[in-house]
């Protein structure tokens, strides 16, 4: 039931450039990351999360006095209506921590709706800033009253974004290096151009709708582990394995067989992730103080074993999914959590694109070829065999 396309192959939309953004490259010459201009290694040796939050969703970076003001703007939107915690501690402890954000989005949006049709104080950057303040509150209280049967206290006292989201998860004072580590893993996967999720909620945004329907309907996308899911996925793979020649053998068996190896491979970078080695880095780091403290484990070592044999028998690199995942583990967060920091982090990218989008809008609504049958006539459902 196929015919020839009118069109070249555009199967998953690859290589087609569907718009402008002032926001970010991806890839080019090759390995490039900017946001607003600035390299991502750049950023991540000179800069804290909550300036690169700012940077994205003001196209320039804070100067201290502004920073401050930032930190203390998203302090101030981080508490929760008591409709919100009451929804988010009837959700049962099995359900995934991305449908638990998805729904904590999608009902905030009903508490405090975007002042759409009638100007008003809440518009889309106003919602943008309420997200990323709120999110972090949203999943750990979720996550201790369903864990835990206790409804935290969503004041932590932690200036920082990454600090806020890591003293409320362990509930406890936050190591310094695991402060850091998250620190710079909200950076690596705050923007990303047109990924699935981003072009998602540009999408959404395009039809004039609010904030909010762009963010959860993206969070829906990059769910999947063709996209964000990729990190529990690549953990699901590497905590297999007792051992680097283990993990080869049943690596060499998947690729035999044609399975994906989740974390591995990227749409746009061509030669390697650029994100890749910043967080390998901190693996490697974390992984070591782990031995150094009587703990060893082999999953930093089976992490490199992996990405050699994927890098000697099909000449795949990781991507910014492999590294995180031992990484995340080594801080103590649990697995289904890995993609939900992911979406902590990239609602900025997110927002900023939709704030972009609506400036200057088009519908977006593109054509299919169609490969059906040729036009034909009902038979009417008496007639029909
Ligand atoms: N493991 C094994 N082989 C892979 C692979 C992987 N992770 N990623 C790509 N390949 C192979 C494909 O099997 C295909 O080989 P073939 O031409 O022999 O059939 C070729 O590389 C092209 O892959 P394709 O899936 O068509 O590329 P894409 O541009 O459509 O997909 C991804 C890009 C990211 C979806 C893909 O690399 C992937 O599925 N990776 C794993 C999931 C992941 O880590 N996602 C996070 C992305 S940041």
């Amino acid at each position: 039931m196929s015919t020839p396309s009118s069109t070249p192959n555009t199967k998953g939309l690859a290589g087609v450039t569907a718009g402008e953004t002032h926001i970010c490259t991806v890839g080019k010459e090759g390995v490039g990351l900017t946001y607003f201009g600035y390299g991502i290694h750049d950023l991540c040796e000179h800069c804290g999360f909550d300036e690169v939050s700012y940077l994205l969703l003001h196209g320039e970076l804070p100067s201290a006095a502004e920073l401050s003001t930032w930190q203390a703007e998203l302090v101030a939107r981080r508490e929760l209506p008591d409709a919100l915690k009451d929804t988010l501690a009837a959700i049962p402890k099995d359900a995934h921590p991305m449908d638990v954000l998805r729904t904590g989005v999608s009902m905030l949006g009903c508490l405090e709706p975007e002042d759409m049709f009638e100007s008003g104080p809440r518009d889309g950057r106003e919602v943008a800033v309420r997200l990323l303040a709120a999110m972090p509150g949203m999943l750990c209280f979720w996550y201790h009253a369903a864990h835990h049967g206790k409804r935290i206290e969503l004041d932590s006292g932690e200036p920082t974004l990454a600090g806020h989201f890591a003293k409320l998860l362990s509930q406890a004072e936050p190591d310094p290096l695991i402060r850091q580590v998250l620190d710079t893993s909200l950076i690596l996967y705050a923007e990303h151009e047109f990924n699935a999720s981003t072009f998602t909620g540009r999408i959404v945004t395009s039809t004039l709708s609010d904030m909010y329907s762009a963010v959860t309907a993206a969070i829906g996308a990059l769910r999947g582990p063709l996209h964000g899911g990729a990190n529990e996925a690549a953990m699901a793979l590497i905590e297999q394995f007792d051992s680097p020649d283990a993990a080869e053998a049943a690596v060499m068996e998947m690729l035999a067989k044609k399975t994906k190896i989740m974390g591995f491979g990227h749409r746009v970078y061509k030669i390697s992730d650029p994100r890749s080695d910043i967080i390998q880095e901190w693996s490697r780091k974390l992984s070591e103080q782990r031995a150094e403290n009587g703990d060893p484990t082999p999953l930093y070592a089976v992490s490199e074993r992996i990405h050699a044999v994927l890098k000697r028998e099909k000449n795949l690199f990781p991507n910014l999914d492999f590294y995180s995942a031992s990484a995340y583990h080594f801080c103590g967060i649990p697995t289904e959590m890995f993609t939900p920091i992911f979406v902590l982090s990239r609602v900025t990218g997110w927002t900023a694109h939709n704030l972009e989008q609506r400036a200057n809008n088009r519908l977006i609504r593109p054509s299919a070829d169609y490969v059906g049958p040729p036009t034909r006539n009902v038979t009417p459902l008496a007639e029909r065999s």
